[in-house]
């Protein structure tokens, strides 16, 4: 490995880096994490820091996890790669398959289709139900619909359901025939109602009133995340998701879960749509799939959607996929992982440890006015929104959050901004006196605006 100098000099020189400005941060350079540990990372400068942000909302089981590591290893040397395409596959494959049924079975999922992580996994469900809708002898269903504020990766097809303008606007024409439903965003909305469950209500009004719109034999399917994570921690009413749920079954429209970052215990329960006691047609997963260890992420579909692709003729056969589909060593992080999660009962631990940090979010809502929104709750994630005035909501200077970022950082807790929100997802594994710890770094954070 290169001397610190070198890697001071290199630093964002020749790395353009996702969602950032690459001349700015040849400005200001990202910093250099060396190493990590429990649920610590280590920077270049001496700096070790409570990571957060779990990655990006990924790391479920820490940066320690030596059964997962030595899998990994172990796997490199013993089948580094293997094509899954049509008449090959590997044993972790099989195995990771079954592992994964397995851990979905009460979320009536079947099938897994494997991909190299959540927004092919997004792309992959968003064709799919295309292709189903043929396969039935629907093909004009070819419409998606998803609520605003969402995420769902940057593929074309995610990019095109996403919910935040932030990830559309520099690469639009995008898809055609996507469309938007009002956010579960009690702090704002185009309907002024700060009443979660009268907002759930009118958005679910609204998307009866789209779907009469467009007419319910054009939609494909509707896509969405139990609790939109990256849009800022909005968790729904709990009726939204069920009603939103029947409303598609009564329109014949697929109802597509995004579990990629909720899935895997970050909602206290195994995941989001379990948690909201909804079976969906289809699930999206990555990220907690393998804590993030190895770029792995699925498609996942019910017994009623695989039914239909695996009865029909020659039109049934999946021309997508990727070259790192099902990959051995991927694979195999997914039995470990699975096996790891289940073992360490993280979704046991993302409830109390969740609570602990919304509640000590919201005392601090109390000492900062600028402080404008507190939401979580609902597992391990919480959004802290902050605003320069209180009453008319206006979104924080960037320059403060920036500096309240750093501040949190120096004072020994890694978060992340999305935009005048201070995002935060902790592996799941954190102990109390951790979440102790990143309350009061944000608070000498907060100190200094
Ligand atoms: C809900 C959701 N869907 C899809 C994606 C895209 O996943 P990836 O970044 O692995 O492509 C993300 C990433 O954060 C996500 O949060």
């Amino acid at each position: 490995m290169k001397d610190d100098n070198f890697l001071r000099e290199n630093n964002a020189r020749h790395l353009w880096h996702p969602m950032g400005h690459p001349g700015a941060l040849q400005e200001t350079p990202p910093t250099i994490f060396t190493g990590a540990s429990g649920v610590h990372l280590h920077d270049l400068d001496g700096h070790t820091v409570i990571d957060a942000v779990g990655g990006l909302w990924c790391v479920n089981l820490g940066y320690s996890n030596d059964a997962l590591k030595q899998t990994i290893a172990e796997r490199v040397h013993q089948l580094p790669y293997c094509s899954n395409f049509g008449g090959s596959t590997n044993d972790a494959a099989i195995e990771a398959s079954f592992a994964v049924r397995e851990f979905f079975a009460d979320d009536g999922m079947a099938r897994v289709f494997f991909t190299s992580g959540g927004s092919d996994a997004v792309d992959t469900a968003l064709r799919l139900a295309r292709q189903y809708h043929r396969l039935r002898g629907e093909p004009g269903r070819t419409k998606f619909l998803s609520l605003k504020k969402g995420y769902h990766g940057t593929h074309w097809g995610g990019a095109s359901v996403n919910g935040n303008n932030r990830f559309r606007i520099n690469y639009e024409p995008l898809l055609p025939g996507c469309f938007h439903i009002p956010a579960p965003y009690t702090y704002r909305n185009p309907f002024n109602e700060s009443d979660p469950e009268r907002l759930a209500d009118n958005i679910v009004s609204a998307m009866a009133d789209e779907i009469a719109f467009q007419g319910a034999g054009s939609i494909a399917a509707f896509i969405m995340e139990p609790i939109l994570g990256a849009g800022g921690v909005l968790v729904p009413h709990a009726s939204l998701m069920p009603r939103l749920r029947q409303l598609c079954s009564d329109n014949g429209i697929l109802f597509i879960a995004d579990e990629v970052i909720c899935g895997f215990g970050r909602t206290g329960s195994w995941t989001g749509s379990r948690h909201f006691g909804v079976k969906p047609d289809m699930m999206t997963v990555a990220k907690g799939i393998t804590s993030a260890y190895f770029p792995v992420g699925g498609c996942l579909v019910s017994d009623q959607v695989a039914e239909v692709f695996e009865t029909s003729g020659a039109d049934g056969a999946i021309f997508t996929g990727y070259t790192y589909s099902a990959h051995p060593v991927g694979a195999a992080a997914v039995v470990t992982c699975l096996s790891e999660t289940l073992r360490l009962d993280t979704k046991s631990n993302a409830g109390p440890r969740g609570t602990q940090l919304y509640e000590g979010a919201l005392r601090l809502q109390e000492k900062y006015d600028f402080i404008g929104d507190v939401r979580g709750g609902t597992g391990l994630m919480c959004g802290i929104e902050l605003v320069s005035d209180r009453d008319a909501k206006t979104p924080m200077d960037m320059d403060i959050m920036t500096r309240v970022h750093k501040a949190a950082y120096e004072a020994g807790t890694n978060t992340r901004l999305g935009a005048n929100n201070i995002l935060m997802s902790p592996p799941l594994v954190i102990s109390e006196a951790e979440v102790a710890q990143i309350i009061d770094n944000l608070d000498t954070a907060f100190a200094t605006v």
